[in-house]
């Protein structure tokens, strides 16, 4: 099928590309002409582990190019994906649309004949009703122009799998689409994931928007959830790892999304509860969600425990203290920093008075736009000279086998503080170091290391 994707950000680009993958003809458009340009050379302007790869298969195989020619989008194809962003507004929780309602206010215009657009970015409840509106008062009267919605649950790090193998589709369709013509088209775009027997639910538009929402308010209540239990764990010396792997056990609680530590960041789960709480509110239904104050604030508590626990491993003061802080990206396999807790805890342990060194594998050329007086380190080792303490605030895989006795020779105290649980505190400690960890002890009972899944 040939299929158009508006929106080459992290969602689109990822999508346009899974969809050639899938065989189909596709077009990501976007308003950024570097971007475009970059694409269309197979160069990502983000790290994603596997997806240049298919990028630049489906680019070779002609399956695959980029515009921003909106004209030539709307002659392209017939089924149209939406994957713009859709921000935090500045100085508001409600999330900023702008983008979304100008692919639409473009797009209409220049449509003839019958066109389906899906969206697929995280939108507060009753946006695809307003883009229905929308999209039929701009377009001309030779276009019929249908609105369905089909949520994306990727994480990055692991998008392409999660795009090419999801845990299910959901697809919200209008009401008025009696004739189930968009629930055709879109199982022809994945009859290939579908013939694997993934689940694919079908809902009218408000569950469909609902749906991702509610995940991401689930995902970040749960981590929020664990991050409570460790600061009476702290209070009380209990080890918040082994009991979130003892109540993990049960299926009804599950182990993945209980790491407690630093907490959440990114693009998505902090704006996204915000969005919802802010959606709830207009609808009349505020209360129903106000718990999701209290996940956002523990969420960010966590980032002044961490400055906290630091202060007092060097001896309650930070003057003159040199700190190695290894990582920013706001989790691993990823190079983005937006409202990273790694970052956030390297800028406020540097306006305390810390000479602050990182280091990140992939994210230390964002991290340098955001946060440009930071001083910035090529290794792990450059980052940990003569240092005080040594902060692990992302758990990526090349800091969580580190070698302790290597590390040693090169700082000038031997802390470390383990911001994510991350790290064997037996062999940590069994290296001379003093070993410190975020949201309360770490037990060595038996040679037990907690998981993390
Ligand atoms: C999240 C959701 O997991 C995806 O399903 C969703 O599609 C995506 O948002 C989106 O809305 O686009 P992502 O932001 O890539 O995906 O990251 P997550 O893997 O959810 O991690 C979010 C944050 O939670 C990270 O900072 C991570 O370090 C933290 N985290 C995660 C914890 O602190 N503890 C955990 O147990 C798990």
């Amino acid at each position: 099928m040939k299929v158009t994707v508006f929106g080459c950000g992290y969602l689109g680009a990822t999508h346009a590309a899974c969809l050639a993958e899938l065989g189909h003809e596709v077009l990501g458009v976007d308003v950024d002409e570097a971007k475009v340009a970059g694409l269309q050379n197979g160069d990502l302007p983000f790290y994603e582990p596997g997806l240049p790869d298919v990028l630049r298969r489906n680019l070779a195989a002609g399956r695959l190019q980029f515009t921003t020619d909106y004209d030539r989008a709307a002659a392209f194809a017939d089924v149209h994906f939406l994957g713009v962003g859709t921000p935090q507004k500045k100085g508001e929780y409600a999330a900023d649309l702008r983008h979304v309602y100008a692919v639409i206010d473009e797009l209409a215009p220049r449509l003839c004949g019958d066109h389906l657009i899906i969206g697929k970015s995280t939108v507060p409840v009753g946006t695809s009703e307003e883009l229905k509106r929308r999209a039929r008062s701009a377009s001309g009267d030779g276009a019929e122009i249908n609105i369905a919605w089909n949520p994306e649950f990727l994480r990055e790090g692991h998008a392409v799998d999660d795009t090419l193998r999801p845990d299910r589709i959901v697809l919200g369709i209008d009401s008025s689409d009696s004739a189930g013509s968009a629930e055709a088209q879109v199982r022809d775009l994945y009859s290939a994931i579908l013939a694997t027997g993934t689940p694919f639910l079908v809902t009218d538009l408000a569950t469909a928007e609902l749906v991702k929402v509610s995940a991401n308010a689930f995902l970040a209540t749960k981590i929020s959830f664990i991050n409570a239990i460790s600061e009476v764990c702290e209070a009380s010396g209990a080890d918040v790892s082994m009991l979130a792997d003892a109540i993990g056990f049960d299926d009804r609680i599950g182990r993945r999304f209980l790491n407690a530590g630093l907490g959440f960041g990114g693009g998505c789960l902090p704006k996204d509860i915000r969005a919802f709480m802010a959606r709830a509110g207009e609808l009349g239904a505020d209360q129903a969600l106000t718990f999701l104050r209290e996940v956002d604030s523990i969420n960010m508590r966590r980032r002044t425990a961490m400055v906290e626990l630091t202060t007092e491993v060097c001896g309650n003061t930070l003057l003159g203290k040199n700190i190695a802080v290894l990582g920013a990206a706001f989790k691993p396999e990823s190079d983005d920093v937006r409202d990273s807790p790694a970052l956030n805890v390297a800028g406020q342990l540097q306006l305390k008075g810390a000479a602050v060194s990182v280091f990140d594998p992939k994210a230390i050329d964002n991290s340098r736009k955001v946060f440009p007086t930071l001083t910035y380190a090529d290794s792990v080792h450059e980052a940990c000279r003569q240092a005080d303490a040594v902060l692990v605030l992302t758990e990526w895989t090349e800091f969580v086998h580190m070698d302790p006795a290597a590390l040693r020779p090169l700082v000038r105290n031997m802390n470390v503080i383990d911001g994510r649980r991350c790290l064997d505190a037996g062999a940590w400690r069994r290296a001379g170091w003093s070993y410190s960890s975020l949201g309360g002890p770490v037990r060595d009972l038996r040679g037990y290391v907690a998981s993390r899944v």
